[in-house]
């Protein structure tokens, strides 16, 4: 099976419904955004089972987020590339600058993609790969134990290719001054290591193996990208083939040098090309772009000068971009006329309007997400596969502290979240973790303390460690 009918594979199972259900793992409510990310993924499936006419028209519908900080907008968008596996950025709106102001151009969002694709395939296929990458090592290793012992008409084994007059044997050299005449006895020696090896006996020898820096994926291509960060990686990798790929000797353990073998050979093994077409395909068809902080970069009301100019030059560059246009890459050009584009941001200064026009209109799809109440923290606290309750409980469990929360604990957190959410500034659910690291300040301070014992957290626990904080309006301005 390729590496891409892995994700077809998978992507094929993910209904609407199965992605909602699996985004519910860990987030809790915002049941419309949850669908309109769905339906937008589920899209491009669709679209890649269509005629080739038909689907270059079929342009993906870009969503904009819209709601509080802290409700979960960049969580969704995380879980949702984790799931899908396909390449996918977050980037904030903030770091961009426009064209010939000193910062990012607009046009590195979709290099690093492009870069984010590379390296997920390149992994796929590695794995693909290992099992027959581990058989070449083995020889590789038993050739190093035992230099000379490779039986001869395995001319084209991995040794030869593994350049293995460079790998010197230090601690088994009385190996290899025995006489040719004892092949036969080499050849059984040679088994009987091979045995020792896959049983981890000779783990902790140390051979002498060489260990090379060559440069990472397809060097010359990089002309192409024309940017300074491509062009400071450029300059590496050629500093790097004048110097010839440095590599120099070094004495390490059997299982170490495991790795540095399965790791050189699985370089070898891949092709950067077919890595590069596969990737390229994925990203321009699947790939989606998380564009976080967007109303940082709308103006709002009348129209300033200085900062405001810049961030609406971010704005215009966004634009042909998120329309469809050809951006050079080092690893060619890439079309990002099928790209999602999900853009999310609070709007609590500005509004979705402020964005110039162009821009609003390409991001047909709105969703609010809703600001968080008592009965979602509630549930936010115990219900996720991360949940913060379990993060914390297992932690404690290293030192062998068992808490326990009941529920009368729970339900007092989740009311203090609201309330002080209410009174204070509105942070969401992020209010759950700077109150669950002060309710278990002191227990994680003396863990070591308490091992072996079981505390369980009641409504009386958290009021009593909470009191200060939460009478003191002052304080918990700026502890919680
Ligand atoms: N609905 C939710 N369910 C579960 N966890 C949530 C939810 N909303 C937020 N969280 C948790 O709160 C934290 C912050 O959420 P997230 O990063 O998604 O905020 P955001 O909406 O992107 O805010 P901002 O506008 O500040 O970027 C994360 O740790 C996330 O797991
Ligand atoms: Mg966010």
């Amino acid at each position: 099976m390729s590496a891409s009918d892995a994700t077809t594979k998978n992507l094929e199972e993910l209904t609407p419904r199965e992605i909602v259900n699996r985004l519910d793992n860990y987030i809790i409510g915002q049941h419309k955004a949850k669908k309109a990310v769905a339906i937008a993924l589920r899209n491009r499936t669709r679209r890649l089972k269509l005629p080739k006419e038909i689907r270059e028209e079929i342009a993906p519908k870009n969503i904009l987020m819209i709601g509080p900080t802290g409700v979960g907008k960049t969580e969704i968008a995380r879980r949702l590339a984790k799931l899908c596996g396909a390449p996918f950025l977050k980037v904030e709106a903030t770091k961009y600058t426009e064209v010939g102001y000193v910062g990012r151009d607009v046009e590195s969002m979709i290099r690093d993609l492009m870069a984010v694709g590379y390296n997920v395939v390149k992994a796929e296929m590695q794995e693909q790969m290992k099992s027959s990458a581990e058989e070449k090592v083995e020889e590789a290793l038993l050739d190093l134990l035992l230099p000379g012992s490779a039986p001869k008409q395995k001319n084209d084994t991995p040794s030869s290719e593994m350049n293995l007059p460079a790998f010197t044997d230090v601690t088994n050299s009385h190996f290899a001054e025995q006489p040719a005449a004892a092949a036969g006895d080499m050849s059984a020696t040679r088994e009987k290591f091979r045995q020792m090896l896959r049983e981890g006996k000779l783990d902790e020898r140390e051979v002498e193996v060489n260990v090379s820096r060559r440069p990472q994926g397809p060097t010359m291509e990089i002309f192409a990208g024309g940017n300074i960060e491509d062009l400071e990686s450029t300059m590496m990798n050629l500093t790097n083939m004048i110097s010839g790929s440095r590599s120099k000797k070094k004495l390490v353990t059997v299982k170490e040098a495991r790795e540095i073998i399965i790791a050189e050979q699985l370089d070898k093994m891949i092709d950067p090309d077919k890595v590069c077409d596969e990737a390229k395909r994925r990203v321009e068809q699947m790939g989606i772009i998380f564009i976080d902080e967007i109303d940082k970069i709308a103006v709002r009301g009348e129209r300033g000068g200085g900062q405001d100019v810049s961030r609406e030059g971010v704005q215009r560059d966004i634009l042909p971009i998120v329309e469809g246009s050809n951006v050079n890459t080092k690893y060619g050009v890439v079309d990002t006329t099928h790209i999602l584009f999900i853009a999310a941001g609070a709007f609590s200064v500005s509004k979705p309007s402020d964005l110039i026009p162009e821009l609003q209109g390409r991001f047909p799809l709105r969703v609010e997400l809703e600001s968080l109440n008592a009965e979602d923290f509630r549930r936010i606290l115990l219900e996720p596969k991360n949940a913060l309750i379990k993060q914390y409980t297992e932690l404690l469990a290293t030192e062998g502290v068992t808490i326990k929360f009941n529920d009368d604990a729970i339900n007092r957190m989740s009311s203090l979240a609201e309330d002080v959410n209410t009174r204070m500034e509105n942070i969401g659910a992020r209010r759950l973790h700077t109150i669950m690291e002060n309710l278990l300040e002191d227990l994680s301070f003396e863990a070591d303390a308490h091992a072996g014992e079981t505390i369980e957290i009641t409504a009386d626990y958290v009021d009593e460690h909470m009191k200060d904080v939460v009478q003191d309006q002052d304080l918990s301005k700026y502890i919680l």
